[in-house]
């Protein structure tokens, strides 16, 4: 397994598979890996010959006050994890290699509308350091396929909408959710919750369910059953951020009709901003 820290490392590596006509496929990754992204990597080898993962906390999609600093590296320990499951290459840039300008000239990739509401709202700027973040990787990496989860949904639809968008060559990829037993999805940030707030933190997968059953045997009265989440979840001890069924292919206000929905959901539950969605077909 190569560990590269820089391009021309990279470059070096890219020439050698291409001229054996080998397809690569990427994960992007913050790193602090848990089974949700090995799941992925397991899923990118069903798409190329040779897999890179990326490890980059990337300075540019944290705001003011949010867990940059803190946000957990642990790279050593994902190198074993990674090493186990057999990836070809682990790609973990510093700042210069992925800006190479100084972030105050780095060209940002912004994807309008899409990124207005939700985690675009919440959280300002932050899917246009993601946007900006990927660009470059796929730049650098220059791989055949890439692969997001569906657990940051809004993340991978804004991804996608950029690929198609400037005719980047990459086919984008989207794997499950991986969860805990509970129910919970496997995040990095599940690192700041107590035990008793793990316990909580279960229902929010719970709440996103029934709301799921309720659209499955009919209900349509959307705004309805997003307040009665909320309350739900608050009476939990959660500070809800949004709880929205939407539209899956685009985000848009969907009408009675539609039968291919996302329920997507953001709260805070003590030190930690928790994120879930389900897909429901109708
Ligand atoms: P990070 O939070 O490290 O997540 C890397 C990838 O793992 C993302 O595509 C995310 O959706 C996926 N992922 C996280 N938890 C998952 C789970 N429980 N099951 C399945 N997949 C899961 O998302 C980012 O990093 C960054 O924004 C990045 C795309 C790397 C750009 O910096």
């Amino acid at each position: 397994m190569n560990v590269i820290h820089n391009k021309n490392a990279l470059d070096e590596l890219l020439v050698e598979w291409r001229h054996n006509d080998e397809h690569i496929a990427l994960v992007p990754t913050m790193g602090n890996l848990h089974p949700g992204h090995i799941s992925l990597v397991e899923l990118a080898r069903e798409h190329a010959e040779r897999v890179v993962v990326s490890i980059f906390v990337n300075p540019t999609q944290f705001g003011d006050g949010e867990d940059f600093d803190d946000y957990p590296r642990t790279l050593e320990r994902d190198k074993r994890r990674l090493q186990k499951v057999g990836v070809d290459a682990i790609f973990v840039p510093d700042v210069d290699t992925m800006y190479p300008f100084g972030l105050e000239d780095a060209t940002t990739v912004s994807v309008p509308r899409l990124t207005e509401n939700f985690c675009g709202a919440s959280r300002p700027g932050h899917f246009d350091g993601v946007t900006s973040v990927v660009a470059r990787l796929f730049g650098l990496v220059q791989p055949d396929a890439a692969v997001f989860g569906q657990k940051d949904y809004q993340q991978q639809l804004v991804i996608r909408h950029m690929s198609q968008d400037l005719n980047l060559p990459v086919q984008v990829i989207t794997g499950e959710t991986v969860r805990e037993e509970s129910g919970l999805a496997m995040s990095s940030r599940n690192q700041y919750l107590d035990d008793d707030e793990k316990q909580t933190a279960a229902s929010l997968y719970e709440v996103l369910l029934s709301a799921g059953t309720e659209l499955q045997s009919g209900k349509r009265d959307y705004e309805r059953l997003e307040s009665d989440s909320v309350e739900r979840l608050t009476e939990l001890g959660f500070t809800v951020d949004y709880f929205a069924i939407r539209r899956a292919q685009n985000l848009g206000i969907p009408d009675r009709d539609c039968d291919e929905l996302v329920v997507l959901t953001a709260a805070h539950l003590g030190d930690a901003r928790l994120i879930d969605n389900i897909v429901v077909t109708i």
